[in-house]
């Protein structure tokens, strides 16, 4: 039996479910009157009514009517039936799903932070601005950049604020262009940030190696190219070693390098997109710096420029002024989508308020207690992880790219009778995340690869628990050899079996 069947079937024994086996919602918990129970030992005090000025005054919105007690029973179970990285392991590769500290939690909610209005005058947020200037420069440390706006809420959104500044940098300079290049392993969000920034999108090659085609990155480099967006390594978690003769080529045609910090994970404090020739930057601060990854909960993807990109950064902008920090002065007054006064050239807003303030506190607090030399052991071990889960993988599930990998590798379903995608279906009832696959969270492998898995274990994860998967990663192995229809018919544990996704 799957280590965590038992768990998982006794989480969830005493669900209300209803006929489909999903669990009753919380309008379905709806009982008139339940919600009287909550305040249970004041009845008395229930049945006083309350003076008119204090009663409420509007008939009911139709929320449902449901006891504390259920309703705590209700999210729990909830959280029990979701797989996270808090309950087992989550190597889904390009989502860097790593256990984040929860004494960044603890930071997230200080008071001062958490009680903060966000109609609030900008001028009375001194430790907001404190907090951003100070993060503004941690980032522009760690990616080599030299000016930085944390608004943007995702990674997709830091791209889109990323490529707005680069339209505007070069509608300033009056040089048209209205294509952008993204690779062929490029993340789904790339060429959709590209359309929403009014660019065209051209997919560039890769070579068999799983790098950038650059002989067709050379052809395709003409006048009318604003942009080459890259992350490096890439999805296929390769570093990209021509990066100065890619950087070089793309500058020598008069256009940017964009650089998608989603995989900065595997190379911090290593070495930095700024170096590497990059002139824009966004980083996925819910991937690399302490907020969980997934469910859709708030991120942020800080954009950050080299100084001559600087004037069109979108607001707002932290700025130390005689020792203290502050928005950019004369940014205040100005709207949402509207031009800065002080900054003409800005793009606007990103974001309503200033930012996910939660999530840039524990990115904050991440930085400040891994400090450089951790950040670079992160990384370090982030990488070596890889390795050892490709190099004890590669008798069952052979690299696609046979050399070391960074922070992620790309493995074949070659030797499978199922597929990977079954195979990592059947991982689920081992309590394993399946891995990223083809298509899933906008990833797509270069040519025709079908059967392939992405798996990025992150530094997180004890060597026992690479074992573990390891240990875990052969019986299915097995299983796929011997039993091909368990394989197929899995996940078996769920309360939710497979999704048809034929009718
Ligand atoms: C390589 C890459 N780029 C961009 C993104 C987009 O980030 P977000 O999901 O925060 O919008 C992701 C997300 O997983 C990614 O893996």
């Amino acid at each position: 039996m799957p280590a965590n069947h038992t768990t998982t079937l006794n989480a969830t024994a005493n669900a209300p479910a209803t006929k489909t086996g999903a669990s009753q919602t919380i309008i379905e918990l709806h009982r008139a009157g339940a919600a009287s129970d909550v305040f249970a030992g004041s009845s008395t005090l229930l049945k006083t009514p309350a003076p008119p000025a204090f009663a409420r005054q509007r008939t009911a919105i139709g929320l449902p009517e449901v006891a504390e007690v259920d309703v705590v029973r209700h999210f729990t179970r909830l959280s029990q039936e979701s797989h996270g990285v808090d309950n087992g392991p989550y190597p889904l590769g390009s989502c860097t799903m790593k256990y984040n500290p929860k004494r960044n939690d603890e930071l997230a909610r200080l008071p001062g932070f958490i009680d903060a209005h966000p109609m609030q005058d900008a001028d009375t947020l001194g430790g907001v601005w404190e907090l951003y200037e100070r993060l503004q420069a941690m980032i522009c440390e760690v990616t080599g950049m030299d000016a930085c706006c944390l608004a943007p809420a995702a990674g997709a959104h830091g791209e889109l604020a990323g490529l707005l500044v680069i339209r505007a940098h070069f509608a300033r300079l009056g040089n048209r262009r209205p294509i952008v290049l993204v690779p062929d392993s490029a993340h789904g969000t790339n060429p959709a940030s590209a359309a929403m920034a009014g660019f065209d999108c051209r997919i560039v090659p890769s070579d068999l190696k799983g790098r950038v085609d650059l002989v067709a990155l050379r052809e395709m480099l003409t006048p009318e190219v604003a942009a080459f967006m890259l992350t490096n390594p890439s999805t296929l978690g390769l570093f990209e070693d021509q990066i100065v003769e890619i950087a070089d080529a793309v500058h020598a045609n008069g256009s940017l390098l964009y650089y998608d910090g989603a995989n900065l994970n595997a190379l911090m404090g290593i070495v930095r997109p700024g170096d590497m020739g990059f002139d824009v930057v966004h980083v996925n601060v819910h991937k690399t710096f302490s907020t969980p990854h997934g469910g859709g909960g708030p991120g942020a993807g800080p954009v950050a420029v080299k100084a001559a990109l600087a004037d069109y950064l979108p607001s707002p902008v932290a700025v130390r002024k005689n020792g203290v920090a502050q928005r950019d002065a004369d940014q205040r007054e100005a709207e949402p989508g509207q031009a800065d006064a002080s900054r003409p050239f800005a793009v606007g807003r990103m974001k309503s308020f200033h930012g996910h303030v939660g999530v840039l506190l524990r990115a904050y607090g991440y930085l400040r207690t891994m400090g450089a030399q951790g950040l670079r052991e992160a990384s370090e071990n982030a990488v070596l992880n890889a390795n050892y889960l490709q190099h004890q993988l590669a008798p069952m599930l052979p690299p696609v790219y046979d050399q070391f990998c960074k922070h992620e590798t790309l493995l074949s379903g070659e030797k499978l009778n199922t597929s990977a995608r079954q195979f990592a279906k059947r991982l689920i009832d081992y309590g394993i995340h399946p891995p990223t696959l083809v298509g899933a969270g906008c990833v797509y492998f270069p040519g025709d690869l079908k059967s392939a898995m992405l798996i990025e274990p992150t530094e997180t994860e004890t060597k026992a628990s690479l074992d573990y998967q390891v240990g875990i990663f052969r019986k299915v192995f097995n299983e796929d050899a011997t039993d091909e229809a368990l394989v197929e018919s899995a996940p078996l544990s769920r309360k939710i079996a497979r999704i048809d996704l034929k009718t």
